[in-house]
């Protein structure tokens, strides 16, 4: 593998500094965010706004990837209008300023949130079991729009043909510092929601195949762990979840693993050749020590 030059903006947030981590161990990397590093970085940090144009233009400088992180993440609850602001005008000008400075790919962080079905609606509900890309996306919160939007622009950008771009949507990403406040979510009695999860390590090897794998233009793929974090069958729970299950369901996909996550990551598999290495028992078993987070 050829090593490369990427620039992840947002490399100093939560998931970025494990994308960092991941890619520097082969390839040269460039952190492009509005705040420096925490604590020590295997990467060159530049300060950049993905709201300044001219910031990413520099930033961008002799890049072959783009891996676009910076934005605003659902959990910290900003106002609609902030969201629409920064996710969307942010993606359009990272993609604008990867095109002028010939970039050959650019990889976005989009989210689960694009699908609308973790809003847990009751006029939304999965059509189908599991959810793939192929399923309908009907987001109505800002920040799902936002990343829908973004993916929109994506795909605009991809045709234009000058340069590759993919969609990466991570599940919820559980972090070692996070994961002892995910149990308490998820064993919240009566916890109306999808039990899914993808582990920062694991994500940040997602981004990693994402940025090395040509070929997947306009292509978007989401990214979780094979099982869920909840300890009962899956199609079990979702029933109670849901009310009733979808006549579309794939019974050799919960045969195979009767805790399979509700999000399919067949996809990435097949195209990005990558797969998680996360089991939530284990996760659990060891929340005290945090090992293989
Ligand atoms: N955390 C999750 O569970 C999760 C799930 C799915 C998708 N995502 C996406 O992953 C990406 C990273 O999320 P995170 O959890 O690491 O969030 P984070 O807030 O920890 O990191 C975001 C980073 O972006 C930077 N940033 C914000 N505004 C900026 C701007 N205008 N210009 C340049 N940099 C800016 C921040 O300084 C920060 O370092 C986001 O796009 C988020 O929507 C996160």
């Amino acid at each position: 593998m050829k090593r490369l030059k990427i620039v992840v903006t947002g490399g100093s947030g939560r998931v970025g500094r494990q994308v960092v981590a991941c890619l520097a161990e082969a390839h040269e990397v460039v952190n492009a965010d509005l705040a420096p590093p925490a604590g020590a970085c295997p990467a060159r940090y530049v300060r950049a706004d993905v709201m300044q144009l001219d910031d990413l233009h520099q930033a961008f400088e002799g890049a072959d990837v783009v891996i676009h992180l910076a934005g605003l993440d659902y959990d910290w609850g900003c106002p609609d209008e902030a969201y629409i602001n920064v996710n969307t005008r942010g993606s359009w000008h990272v993609l604008q300023a990867a095109e002028a400075k010939g970039v050959g790919r650019v990889v976005l962080c989009s989210s689960i949130s694009i699908c609308g079905l973790q809003e847990m609606r009751p006029d939304w509900k999965p059509r189908s079991l599991p959810i793939t890309e192929e399923h309908e996306n009907r987001p109505v919160y800002a920040y799902g729009v936002s990343k829908q939007i973004a993916e929109v622009m994506g795909q605009s950008f991809a045709r234009r043909g000058r340069m590759e771009v993919v969609s990466l949507r991570p599940l919820a990403v559980v972090m070692p510092e996070t994961l002892p406040g995910y149990i308490d979510f998820v064993d919240t009695p009566d916890r109306h929601w999808l039990f899914y999860y993808v582990t920062a390590a694991d994500l940040a090897r997602a981004f990693r195949a994402a940025a090395e794998t040509p070929g997947l233009n306009g292509e978007s793929f989401y990214i979780g762990a094979d099982d869920s974090s909840h300890p009962e069958a899956t199609l079990e729970w979702t029933a109670h979840v849901l009310g009733d299950l979808p006549a579309d369901r794939d019974k050799a996909w919960f045969a195979a693993n009767p805790r399979a996550s509700v999000f399919s990551n067949a996809k990435a598999r097949r195209l990005l050749g990558w797969s998680p290495t996360s089991d939530f028992n284990a996760l659990r078993r060891h929340a005290g020590g945090l090992e293989g987070v």
